[in-house]
């Protein structure tokens, strides 16, 4: 479950009230955040804490994340110059912090570590719109009208995702996350035309790792099948499409993570329970599920909920694969 741990009183007591930058830049503490969920909720995996936009801030675009806003980006990115400000990431040099927590985490872990990095389309969108944008109207008018500029931009980001994800692997973690949170905002003949390359680009570019990919995005129904075409092991769902209807669209031989819709969780505990029992039973038992939220927790979301649904796909989920 993303941002599982913010919902804590113990990630608050330890967060500090500093940009989350500096939380990250700090192993000891990025290390106890990312255990914590694990610790409270007894989840399968652990999510490193980190960000998507802490590449490009390592790599010194000017990027910072404002609590309650998320990144907000100093001077956009509007022009073929802004492209010096995207410099290839050494990892060990840039981002010595990262490589740290993960070392450590695995060391420290019973569970798998899943490592993460911002898809091209979604850190791009970061960078031109400056700050959160409903539209991406400006996004999309550069990808538009600048479509060698675009491509140029796409390329360093796919790159700079690379540099990070081979990083996590070769320290220790088992599996690879790309985030393309707000792609869903794309039509597919734009997707495939002027997206779809580069995030091709990333999740082969990891292939030899021999770790999970996963592929997440949401509003994303339309999109399934293009972005798992993109190189997925694994399709992250929001709840807009329900899991037996995103398996249809994909087919056999891939595997699915999702897909409650967080506000369930706000409801009654026998409300939660029905919807979380309405994925079991479409999932109907197949292999290959993940059961996750759709998106992030959001902090009014009570941690006893989230502990009993851990509990009931424990019981339910479990159950189900040893009847199939
Ligand atoms: O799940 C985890 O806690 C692991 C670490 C993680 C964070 N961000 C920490 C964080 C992960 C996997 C991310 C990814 C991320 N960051 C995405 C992709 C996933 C998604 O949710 O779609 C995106 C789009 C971002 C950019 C970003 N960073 C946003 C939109 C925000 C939220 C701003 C807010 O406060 O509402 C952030 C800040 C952020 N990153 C928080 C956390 C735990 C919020 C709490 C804090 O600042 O302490």
């Amino acid at each position: 479950m993303r941002q599982a741990g913010r919902a804590l009183p113990e990630y608050r007591a330890i967060r500090g009230h500093g940009s989350i930058l500096d939380a990250i830049a700090d192993p000891d503490r990025a290390t106890e955040i990312t255990i914590q969920p694990v610790r409270r909720y007894g989840v399968d995996a652990a999510i490193l804490y980190s960000d998507i936009v802490v590449p490009v801030h390592a790599v010194g675009f000017g990027v910072t994340i404002e609590p309650g806003v998320g990144p907000v980006v100093e001077r956009p990115f509007t022009s073929r110059a802004d492209l010096d400000r995207l410099p290839p990431l050494d990892a060990d040099a840039h981002t010595p912090y990262v490589v740290e927590t993960v070392r450590r985490l695995v060391r420290e872990l019973d569970v798998p570590l899943i490592g993460f990095a911002g898809a091209p389309f979604t850190v791009a969108s970061y960078l031109i719109e400056g700050g959160p944008s409903k539209t991406l109207g400006r996004t999309k008018a550069l990808m538009l009208e600048d479509p060698a500029l675009w491509a140029d931009l796409l390329d360093r980001l796919a790159d700079l995702a690379i540099a990070s994800l081979r990083s996590q692997v070769d320290n220790g973690a088992s599996a690879i996350q790309l985030f393309d949170s707000w792609v869903g905002t794309l039509s597919p003949p734009d997707y495939i035309r002027s997206v779809m390359p580069a995030s091709s680009k990333v999740l082969a570019a990891v292939a030899d790792l021999g770790v999970p990919r996963i592929h997440f995005g949401v509003g994303t129904g339309e999109l399934l099948v293009p972005m798992a075409e993109a190189g997925a092991d694994v399709m992250g769902i929001d709840w807009r499409v329900p899991i037996d209807i995103a398996r249809a669209r994909l087919g056999a031989g891939i595997a699915v993570q999702g897909n409650l819709d967080p506000a369930v969780c706000l409801a009654d505990w026998s409300v939660v329970a029905d919807a979380v029992r309405d994925v079991l039973d479409r999932n109907a038992g197949r292999a290959g599920h993940v059961f996750n939220l759709g998106h992030g927790v959001t902090p009014d979301i009570d941690p006893g909920i989230l502990e009993r649904i851990v509990e009931l796909v424990h019981a339910e989920g479990r159950a189900d694969r040893a009847d199939a």
